[in-house]
């Protein structure tokens, strides 16, 4: 593994294996998302996503937490203004997570409430351990979520669901959030790294160009009508014909051998 950066900022990003492994590590906060890490947590996907030798990201936390939601410190001297500020600039930094163009896969490893739900909820799929909490809890501290959670959370779970977590603001365990929908998979906590990166492995051994269209058309076609977004949907498959990797993939399997895609 490559060595990673300085300990002490809120964020650690290392690389390996072609994976780059973004970590929120304020463990004596349980990873709380001050201003700080949030720009540094927006610092480290840009950095992924511009990096040639990584070809998708783990988003995970260091100790018992992925993330116990924004800092709670911060709010009692908020006012309206900072307050929207403050949405705003945690929604602009997960959706760069949402937007890339390479796989990201939130390994949840703990405490995911409120901001933190919100950025497992940013991730393309979200794999928790068995003593991951989630939830949506807002709502006790009077406000609502704010970092995309009252958007992408019915999107994911349906609408009934999204209200009863947002609403109750309850805390639920990691098989209610299989049950649901809201990750896809539960592991043993000591597998879930492990986990996640043989997922990802999976995801890698396929074409880069066609990963960032298949992120790109769900992402953009479920906003759209059905007529518009399969539309898309076809503009991006004849988009698929410009690349060296369909004709790889296609000669490969007619070959009976496996693929080497090379992004081109
Ligand atoms: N913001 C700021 N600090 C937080 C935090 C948050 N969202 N979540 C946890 N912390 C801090 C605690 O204040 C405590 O700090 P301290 O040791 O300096 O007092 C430390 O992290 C450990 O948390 P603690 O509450 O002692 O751990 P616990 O195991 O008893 O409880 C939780 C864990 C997650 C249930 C509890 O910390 C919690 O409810 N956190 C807030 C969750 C939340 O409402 N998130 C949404 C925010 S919008």
């Amino acid at each position: 593994m490559s060595a990673s950066d300085d300990q002490s900022t809120p964020v650690t990003y290392e690389v390996a294996d072609r994976i780059a492994t973004i970590t929120v590590s304020r463990p004596d906060k349980l990873n709380a998302l001050d201003k700080a890490t949030i720009t540094a947590l927006g610092a480290a996907i840009d950095r992924a996503r511009a990096a040639s030798d990584v070809g998708g990201v783990i988003v995970t936390g260091a100790g018992r937490a992925f993330v116990a939601g924004a800092d709670i410190s911060q709010f009692p001297t908020l006012t309206e203004r900072e307050a929207r500020e403050f949405a705003l600039h945690g929604q602009t930094v997960f959706r760069r997570f949402e937007c890339s163009p390479k796989p990201v896969i939130a390994a949840v490893n703990g405490f995911a409430l409120g901001g933190g739900c919100e950025l497992a909820l940013a991730c393309h799929v979200r794999i928790a351990s068995d003593a991951a909490k989630m939830g949506q809890p807002e709502v006790k501290l009077g406000i609502i979520p704010g970092y995309g959670g009252t958007q992408r959370l019915p999107r994911l779970v349906g609408k009934g669901r999204a209200l009863q977590l947002i609403l109750t603001g309850e805390t639920i365990d990691a098989h209610e959030a299989l049950r649901i929908g809201l990750v896809n998979a539960v592991v043993p906590g000591a597998e879930l790294i492990a986990a996640a990166r043989k997922m990802m492995s999976a995801m890698l051994a396929n074409g880069p160009v066609a990963l960032a269209l298949a992120i790109e058309t769900i992402d953009k076609g479920l906003d759209l009508p059905l007529e518009k977004a399969i539309e898309l949907e076809a503009e991006n498959f004849g988009r698929c014909a410009r690349t060296e990797d369909m004709r790889e993939g296609a000669t490969a399997f007619l070959a009976k051998r496996a693929p080497h895609f090379t992004g081109r």
